[in-house]
């Protein structure tokens, strides 16, 4: 069967291999992969940054950003043939740690987990795959192939969760929510803002074309310039570009008690001259918190389920701004400005 692969931390190293039926190892359940989106995760594997082949391999499957149609399931249980299913990304380590234990591996203290496409465990970007029945999550068939923003949406329910448990902390009414980034998770983290009734602003740098169209039929504001000028004090940001002037912008920003949750994955090399003690002093006095965020466990999976039902489907199809056979994979690596999310369709529909 084919299947995308790369030899991690090696640039241009991807190819469409022939590769083996899935093992059995990997689980009973035997699914037809129909799409996979790519994302800067992957862009980064692509280009030599980032990535681990399986142990003994060389070479790894890339994909984590699923939807696939399970082909095989075992009797009894929760998957049958015809389900729509994304797979969950992380693996829990083997110790397993004292979050892993508990299920909650994007908590993973050691490090020794595994992710699907990312690290040590061949991904989803080929034919078919096998998987545990626990690590594979039903999607409403009424999805259709919108299913596959089901994995980026898990990582901003993941964010949304741990800004509501940190602001819980003393009373926690917020009303004003800004998103930095209007890239996919950034108009996820927007349009879960909106379902749950804030006034959310987002930003990027593009003035015009699909991102801020999309911002606003959200019921959303869009902006291009500084936080500051156009929103005072939000209760939250959401920051989803990894750049350091505004991850700084954030914590400088954000209201007194606010929370600032960081989702972006930046380049080392950055460095910024900032005035600590002001910063520091502002932290403090105002009880901001910040917190990173990454990937996301079966809860967040359920919630982004929920999200993506209640959510309007031509809004979500609007996110899906290409669709690339896998035959052309490389079609899918290029961007334009107004590209959002581009999915590779494994199977065409
Ligand atoms: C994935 C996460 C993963 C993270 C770090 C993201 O692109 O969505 O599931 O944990 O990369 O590897």
């Amino acid at each position: 069967m084919k299947a995308l692969t790369v030899v991690p931390l090696t640039k241009d190293s991807a190819r469409l291999d022939d590769i083996g039926e899935p093992p059995e190892s990997d689980g009973p359940v035997l699914v037809q992969t129909l799409a996979v989106g790519i994302c800067g995760t992957d862009i980064e594997i692509l280009s030599g940054e980032y990535g681990w082949a399986p142990p003994g391999h060389k070479r790894l499957v890339l994909g984590h950003e699923s939807l696939g149609k399970v082909l095989e399931a075992p009797a009894g249980g929760d998957l049958a043939v015809g389900d729509y299913v994304v797979g969950i990304v992380r693996r829990p380590d083997p110790v397993p740690c004292a979050n892993c234990a508990v299920d909650e591996w994007d908590f993973c203290r050691n490090g020794e987990y595994t992710e699907r496409g990312i690290k040590q465990h061949d991904g989803y970007l080929s034919e078919r795959y096998r998987i545990q029945p626990d690590f594979a999550v039903k999607v409403a068939p009424a999805l259709g192939t919108l299913g596959v923003l089901l994995e980026p949406t898990s990582v901003v329910a993941k964010a949304w969760e741990e800004v509501d448990r940190i602001g819980g902390r003393a009373h926690w009414a917020p009303k004003t929510a800004v998103v930095t980034g209007a890239g996919p998770i950034g108009l996820l983290a927007a349009m879960i803002g909106v379902q749950r009734g804030l006034d959310v602003h987002v930003f990027d740098q593009v003035a015009t074309g699909l991102k801020p169209d999309l911002v606003a039929a959200l019921g959303a504001t869009y902006h291009t310039g500084p936080i500051e000028e156009s929103v005072k004090d939000p209760d939250v940001v959401i920051e989803c570009t990894g750049v350091s002037s505004l991850v700084l912008d954030a914590m400088e920003h954000v209201g007194t008690g606010g929370v600032v949750c960081l989702t972006g994955v930046s380049s080392g090399g950055h460095t910024l001259s900032v005035d600590e003690g002001q910063l520091n002093r502002s932290m403090v006095l105002e009880n901001v918190a910040v917190v990173g965020s990454v990937n996301a466990n079966r809860r967040h999976y359920q919630a982004a389920a929920d999200a993506l039902a209640a959510a309007d489907p031509a809004w979500l199809g609007r996110l899906i701004t290409r669709r690339v056979p896998l035959d052309r994979w490389e079609q899918a690596l290029e961007r334009s400005a107004d590209d959002v999310k581009v999915v590779i369709e494994v199977t065409p529909s």
